[in-house]
């Protein structure tokens, strides 16, 4: 039997079980099983020899792990060095390598959505594993206009300004787009609103940020990469705003679709029945 797994902490959330599973059986891969664990920092190095000696056949490492994964795997490609962030681990050639889906299914999700970057304004929130995917997909040539970057802990946005200020030239991005600004500051409307911080994963959980200035703005979409719960309070104060609102099923599908392929070689579809699946 062939086993995957999801790891992270809090890990109850996670849909990917249940869509690998799903998609293991509609392409008849019948030998294979894929479960959630949570896990402590101390578990990773187990985890990654695991992965090595083959008992495990892939895994997905979500919050808060995705940086602190790095110290334990063989290797990563150079979109992995840029945003020091891995999502999808898989043996080659008896090394684990780690990869970064995450930036290609955010992507993907603007896209089939017809949402276009170019000179637009954004508002990220958060600076943690995830923000450097995000972040990257703006700041390439024919990127965003300018990227407001704000973190509760604000030294951890003023670093991730300062590596990528320092990349842009050698990896062909746009210098000094970014902006870091204080936590809960009111800033000038933006095109695009994302929390990437983990603020909603609990159903009470509010982020207190005033946003009275976006009221009745049908352009402005408020984009919340958390997927379960589906409507967060950032997302239900957007729709009660009048803005338009998009949840992170999208990205986790797209991100999903990724991994699957590097470890069975089947590019699953996304459709409305998988869609729905996660409703
Ligand atoms: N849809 C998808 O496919 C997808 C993919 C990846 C991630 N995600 C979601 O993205 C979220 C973040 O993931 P991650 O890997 O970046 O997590 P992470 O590394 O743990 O980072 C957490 C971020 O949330 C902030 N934060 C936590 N509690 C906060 C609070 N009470 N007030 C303000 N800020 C707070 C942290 O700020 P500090 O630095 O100040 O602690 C940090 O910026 C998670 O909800 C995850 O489920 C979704």
């Amino acid at each position: 039997m062939n086993k995957y797994l999801v790891i992270g902490n809090p890990i109850e959330h996670s849909l990917s079980p249940l869509l690998h599973n799903y998609w293991f059986k509609k392409y008849g891969i019948l030998d294979s099983i894929y479960e959630k664990r949570k896990v402590d920092k101390k578990d990773l190095k187990e985890i990654v020899e695991s992965v090595k000696k083959g008992d495990i056949k892939g895994v997905n490492v979500t919050v808060p792990f995705k940086s602190e994964i790095l110290n334990y795997i063989d290797s990563f490609p150079n979109e992995v060095q840029k945003t020091k962030s891995v999502n999808t681990l898989i043996k080659e050639n008896d090394k684990v390598v780690g990869y970064n889906t995450d930036q290609g299914g955010f992507e993907i999700s603007l896209s089939v959505n017809n949402w276009n970057k170019k000179n637009k304004k954004i508002l990220i929130l958060g600076a943690g594993g995830v923000a450097p995917s995000i972040l990257s997909s703006f700041i390439k040539k024919d990127g965003a206009s300018k990227v407001y970057l704000c973190n509760r802990t604000r030294n951890k946005a003023e670093e991730l300004k300062k590596h990528w200020d320092a990349a842009a030239d050698s990896c062909g991005m746009l210098k000094n787009t970014i902006e870091v600004v204080d936590w809960e500051k009111k800033i000038e409307l933006c095109d695009l609103v994302i929390n990437t911080t983990s603020v909603g994963l609990s159903v009470d959980e509010n982020i207190n940020f005033d946003f009275d200035h976006y009221d009745n703005n049908k352009n402005v979409l408020f984009y919340d990469l958390i997927y379960n719960p589906k409507e967060t309070n950032f997302l239900k104060n957007a729709k009660q705003r009048g803005n338009k609102i998009m949840n992170g099923k999208l990205m986790f599908l797209w991100q999903a679709q990724l991994a699957f392929k590097m470890w069975t070689g089947v590019s699953p579809e996304i459709n409305d029945e998988v869609i729905n699946l996660l409703s």
